[in-house]
C-alpha cells in the first residue's frame, strides 16, 4: 500500500526520535518516497546525516540554506505529500500544530499539508495526561488529523505509563491500513453539486446566496482521494481543487446545474447534493442593464427552479444512493426528515444556522446525519474536510 507514496516524516525533539530511524527505514523498504523534516531540537537527538543517507534526500530543517540562500518551500512540500507523519510528536510540537504557531519548518509544513496527517505523540506520562496536552490532541483530531495513540510502558524517565511512541512497525501498519481504506471507493462514479447558483436578472445582477462551495469541494476531494471518479457540478465559487480524478463542470444557474446532473447521474453510483440552489429564478432575463432613471421600480416576477435532488430521487435506480443536505434555521429535525422522504434520499445531512461555526462560508461545520431507515448520527464541530470524512465513512 505504501509503494510510490510520498511521505513527509516530521521529527520533533524527543528521546523517541531514535525510533524515527527505524520508521524511516521501514517506510523506504515498503517503497515509499520519504522526505524528512526535522525541528531544530530534533537534531539534538538524531543527526540529519543518518536521516538523509536512509531517505536518499537532503533533510529539511531550516526555512532556507544559509550559504546559498536557497528557499525550502513548505507549501510545495505540503502539496507533494500523500501523507505526513509526525513521529515523535512532542508536547510542544503538538501545541504548536494545534494552535498554528509556525515557528519552524515542521510546523509550517504541517500547516500547508493538504494530505492526511498522522501524529504519534511521545512524552512523559504526566505531560501526556496534562489537560493542555489532552485539549491540544482533541483539537488536532477535530482538524481531521489521525492520532496514533502512544503505548503504555517504561518511559525515558523510567516511570511507567502512557506516553511511549508507538513502535515503528505499528506506525507502518497504521499507514498501510489507512491507504487501503482510502481506496474503498475505487471504480465508483460519484456526482457532487457544490456552491450557490446565480439566477440572472440583467447583465450585471443576479439572485444568489452566501454559499462558498467549501463543503461540497471538501466532499469531492475526500471521495476522489478514496479512489472514486468525481463529477463536481459547481456553481460560481472562488475556490478550486487540485486533487486528481475530479472533473469540475462549472455552471451558473440552477437550470444549467440540473441539466448537467441529469446527464451525469445515470452513470453514477452515488450523488451528493451539496449545492445551495436558488429556489426561484427571474421569469425573464432583461438583456440590457435595468436603469434606475428609466425603469422606475422594477418588479421581478419569479418562477420556480427545478428541484435537482428531487428529480434525481425520481430517476434513482436500485444500487444508486442519493444524499442531500438541509440547512435549517428552525424545526431542524422535522424539516430534514421531511426532505429526506420527499426527495427520495438515502441520507440527509442537517446543518443548523443556529450552531456557531456551521453553515455558509465558515471553514467548520456541525452536522447530524439522518438515514432513511431512521438512523440519527450527530457529530461535533469540525473542519469541513473532517466533516467530509465523517459523511463518507457513515455512508460506506
Ligand atoms: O429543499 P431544500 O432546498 O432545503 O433542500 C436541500 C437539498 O436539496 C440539498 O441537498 C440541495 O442541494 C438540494 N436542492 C436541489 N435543488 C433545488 C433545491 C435544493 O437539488 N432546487
Amino acid at each position: 500500500m505504501l509503494k510510490g507514496k510520498h511521505i513527509i516524516l516530521g521529527i520533533s525533539g524527543g528521546i523517541a526520535a531514535y525510533k524515527s530511524v527505524s520508521l524511516l527505514r521501514l517506510l523506504v523498504k515498503a517503497g515509499a518516497e520519504v522526505q524528512v523534516v526535522i525541528t531544530p531540537s530534533g537534531k539534538e537527538f538524531i543527526t540529519p546525516v543518518t536521516l538523509s543517507a536512509l531517505s536518499g534526500k537532503p533533510v529539511v530543517s531550516e526555512f532556507f540554506t544559509a550559504n546559498s540562500g536557497e528557499w525550502h518551500s513548505h507549501v510545495d512540500l505540503g502539496l507533494w505529500a500523500d501523507a505526513m507523519v509526525i513521529a515523535p510528536a512532542t508536547a510542544s510540537s503538538i501545541a504548536k500544530m494545534a494552535n498554528g504557531v509556525a515557528d519552524n519548518m515542521l510546523i509550517t509544513t504541517y500547516l500547508s499539508a493538504k494530505a492526511p496527517v498522522f501524529i504519534a505523540p511521545a512524552m512523559d506520562l504526566d505531560m501526556m495526561a496534562h489537560p493542555s496536552t489532552k485539549r491540544n490532541i482533541e483539537l488536532l483530531k477535530s482538524y481531521g488529523n489521525h492520532i496514533i495513540e502512544p503505548a503504555e510502558g517504561e518511559l525515558a524517565s523510567h516511570l511507567i505509563g502512557k506516553g511511549r511512541m508507538e513502535e515503528p512497525e505499528e506506525i507502518v501498519k497504521y499507514l498501510s491500513r489507512f491507504f487501503a481504506s482510502q481506496q474503498d471507493l475505487k471504480g465508483q462514479n460519484v456526482l457532487i453539486t457544490a456552491g450557490p447558483t446565480y439566477e440572472k436578472i440583467d447583465p450585471v445582477r443576479f439572485i444568489g446566496n452566501y454559499s462558498s462551495g467549501k463543503m461540497g469541494y471538501a466532499i469531492a476531494e475526500e471521495v476522489a482521494r478514496r479512489g472514486a471518479n468525481v463529477t463536481l457540478v459547481s456553481g460560481p465559487v472562488s475556490i478550486t481543487t487540485k486533487v486528481p480524478n475530479i472533473n469540475v463542470i462549472k455552471v451558473e444557474s440552477a437550470r444549467e446545474m440540473h441539466e448537467q446532473c441529469l446527464k451525469a447521474f445515470p452513470n453514477c453510483n452515488l450523488g451528493i447534493m451539496c449545492a445551495a440552489i436558488a429556489d426561484y429564478a427571474p421569469a425573464e432575463y432583461v438583456d440590457a442593464k435595468i436603469k434606475r432613471e428609466k425603469d422606475g421600480i422594477p418588479v421581478i416576477k419569479l418562477i420556480k427552479n427545478p428541484d435537482i435532488a428531487a428529480s434525481l430521487g425520481q430517476i434513482k435506480k436500485d444500487g444508486q444512493k442519493l444524499i442531500g443536505f438541509a440547512l435549517e434555521t428552525n424545526n431542524e429535525e422535522s424539516n430534514a426528515v421531511d426532505k429526506l422522504k420527499r426527495k427520495n434520499l438515502d441520507y440527509i445531512i442537517l446543518n443548523s444556522l443556529q450552531d456557531d461555526g456551521a453553515g455558509f462560508g465558515t471553514d467548520t461545520n456541525k452536522i447530524t446525519i439522518y438515514g432513511k431507515n431512521g438512523e440519527k448520527i450527530p457529530f461535533g464541530l469540525k473542519t469541513k474536510s473532517a466533516v467530509a470524512k465523517d459523511i463518507i465513512d457513515t455512508i460506506i
